[in-house]
């Protein structure tokens, strides 16, 4: 008997990659959609003659509730959030119902209609902010820097919290920043591979950014998800660090990028006062000792190899457009 997998953001980096593996795994895959005036399905476009779409909110337990009763499903990987830091200063009242209420209102419709269903909760490395040790692990306390990381402390232990008071299966991932040619243009991996094709292809000629000192341990998005499906086949329910063990400035990513396409940064890339945040997450670097260990997981993409993939990926894209949109941010 197959399983059957609900994602909520499947038409998200994340959601886009885990319903490919899971598929690949021989599993019926649904994917939770919220209503749009125009879809945003260029991620899963590939996809959607092996997937089922369902529409459903995170805002609205009883559209959550339905899902899950039609649905039948052995597993939910609650993906769903808004997931860019910066917007979480402009809307963080939304951000908080999306990422902390939102999280238990899949757990309550989980609980209510079938507590069997194991639950995956998207949390994040942006929770340790002002990192407290180095690196980071499983134990290390949290003091978030963001609307976005307190809304993700408390879906984390929300989830928590209804795994002891409960006995559901649910677990967090503590994945930290993972990247793709999926990624939304406005996060500063893809807005680097993305400036530096326009500026290799003669459509922009410089790149604004922000702080080029801050440190992140990136991976490879494809690479991630599969340590979420591990943390579900598990016997007992338990939370995993998701890192590479790496930290780079965003400086070495920005150089990196344009000497993939022959390009000298320094003449092109501007620090612009815009692009910073009211409070910054300086550095981060996981450990994922124990999510070697107990899961077996390991990633399969360096550092370099994402980074030249990303650059390659939109010099292709961008090649076959003639008047290229603009990226967002
Ligand atoms: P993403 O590309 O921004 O995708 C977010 C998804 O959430 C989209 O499918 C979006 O749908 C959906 N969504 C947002 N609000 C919703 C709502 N109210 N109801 C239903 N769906 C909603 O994010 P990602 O990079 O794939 O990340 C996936 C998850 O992992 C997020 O929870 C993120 O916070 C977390 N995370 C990401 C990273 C990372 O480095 N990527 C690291 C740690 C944790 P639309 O298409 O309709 O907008
Ligand atoms: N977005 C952006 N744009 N970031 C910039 C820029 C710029 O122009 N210039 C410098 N940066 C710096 C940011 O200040 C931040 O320190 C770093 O680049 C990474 O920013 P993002 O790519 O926007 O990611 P993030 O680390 O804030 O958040 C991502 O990772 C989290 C996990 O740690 C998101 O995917 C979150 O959803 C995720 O939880």
């Amino acid at each position: 008997m197959s399983k059957t997998a609900v994602i909520s953001g499947v038409t998200g980096q994340d959601g886009s990659y885990l319903a490919e593996f899971l598929l690949d795994q021989g599993y019926r895959v649904v994917g939770m959609v919220r209503r749009s005036s125009a879809p945003n399905l260029w991620r899963i476009e590939h996809l959607l003659d092996r997937i089922e779409l369902r529409p459903a909110d995170l805002l609205d337990q009883l559209s959550i509730v339905r899902l899950i009763e039609d649905v039948q499903p052995d597993e939910f990987y609650n993906l769903a959030a808004m997931s860019f830091v910066p917007a979480s200063w402009d809307t963080p009242l939304l951000t908080g119902e999306f990422n902390s209420q939102g999280v238990t209102r899949v757990l309550e419709s989980i609980r209510q209609v079938n507590p069997k269903v194991r639950m995956y909760q998207a949390s994040s490395s942006e929770m340790y902010g002002k990192v407290r040790a180095v690196p980071q692990r499983e134990d290390t306390p949290f003091h978030p820097r963001s609307p976005y990381g307190v809304s993700k402390v408390f879906g984390h232990y929300i989830t928590m919290n209804y795994r002891e008071s409960y006995g559901m299966f649910a677990c967090s991932g503590i994945l930290f920043n993972h990247e793709s040619p999926r990624r939304g243009l406005e996060f500063v991996t893809r807005k680097v591979s993305d400036g530096v094709a326009r500026i290799k292809l003669g459509f922009a000629d410089s790149l604004a950014l922000g702080n080029l000192d801050a440190r992140r341990d990136w991976g490879f998005a494809g690479d991630y998800i599969k340590a979420m499906w591990l943390m579900l086949q598990q016997d007992s329910p338990d939370d995993f660090v998701v890192a590479t063990g790496e930290t780079h400035p965003v400086r070495e990513l920005v150089q990196i990028a344009f000497q993939h396409a022959d390009l000298d940064w320094e003449k092109f890339v501007k620090v612009d006062p815009r692009f910073l945040r009211p409070a910054e997450v300086d550095l981060l670097i996981g450990d994922p000792t124990k999510a070697r260990t107990e899961l077996g997981w390991h990633r399969d993409v360096d550092f370099k190899g994402l980074i030249t993939m990303m650059v390659d990926a939109d010099l292709a894209r961008l090649e076959h457009h003639a008047v290229p949109a603009q990226p967002l941010a």
